[in-house]
């Protein structure tokens, strides 16, 4: 057991639990303090949080720094990190195409997450999409069944879901596209009104 989020981090690098590790340059810890009150859950690393080490730097990740502005939502508040840890993809030519972690790669790495969450305590757990839902909650659960809902999780956290910010970058229409920020910041919003309550 680690006793803080450093050792976790530093125990990340040499895990095993499944054949992700294989593959990836590293395993991505979460990043952020240990009392924040918002802990942000994505799916996994994708090709740049992969290549640098650390979670939401890429384009999805400059998404929800975006949207945290915009929500009023403080960065040095919330403690940011994955289901997964490591980059699971298929290598298609010389690019790494994301693929998403099935049942058995976030029950291999429902320990890490179950750990991160009991070090840092958040007022609030916020799942990005349905893997970071289904990985917290512990069964296969669809976006639209808790979206709005604060859910009360098995180590007695609340919890709030909302769509990953990479469906918001997938959206080809405007017309959805602003249909489906608008209702994301408001998500964000309601969140940072529960820690603030
Ligand atoms: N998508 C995620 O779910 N997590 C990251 O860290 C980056 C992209």
């Amino acid at each position: 057991q680690c006793d803080s989020l450093a050792e976790l981090a530093r125990a990340l690098t040499s895990c095993v639990n499944c054949d992700l590790w294989r593959h990836a340059t590293q395993a991505v810890p979460g990043e952020g303090a240990e009392g924040a009150r918002l802990v942000f859950v994505g799916e996994q690393p994708g090709d740049e949080e992969d290549l640098s080490g650390r979670p939401f730097v890429g384009r999805a990740g400059r998404l929800l720094d975006t949207a945290f502005e915009r929500a009023g939502i403080e960065r040095a508040d919330c403690y940011v990190t994955n289901a997964v840890k490591h980059f699971r993809f298929e290598p298609r030519g010389k690019r790494r195409i994301h693929k998403k972690p099935g049942a058995r790669e976030i029950a291999a790495c429902n320990g890490w997450l179950a750990r991160e969450l009991e070090l840092v305590r958040p007022r609030l757990v916020v799942a990005l999409g349905a893997s970071a839902a289904t990985a917290l909650l512990g069964r296969a659960t669809a976006l639209k069944d808790v979206r709005g809902q604060t859910l009360t999780l098995a180590n007695g956290l609340k919890m709030r879901a909302t769509v990953h910010p990479s469906f918001l970058l997938r959206l080809t229409d405007e017309a959805s596209k602003r249909r489906e920020w608008r209702i994301f910041l408001a998500d964000l919003r309601e969140v940072a009104a529960f820690v603030e309550a």
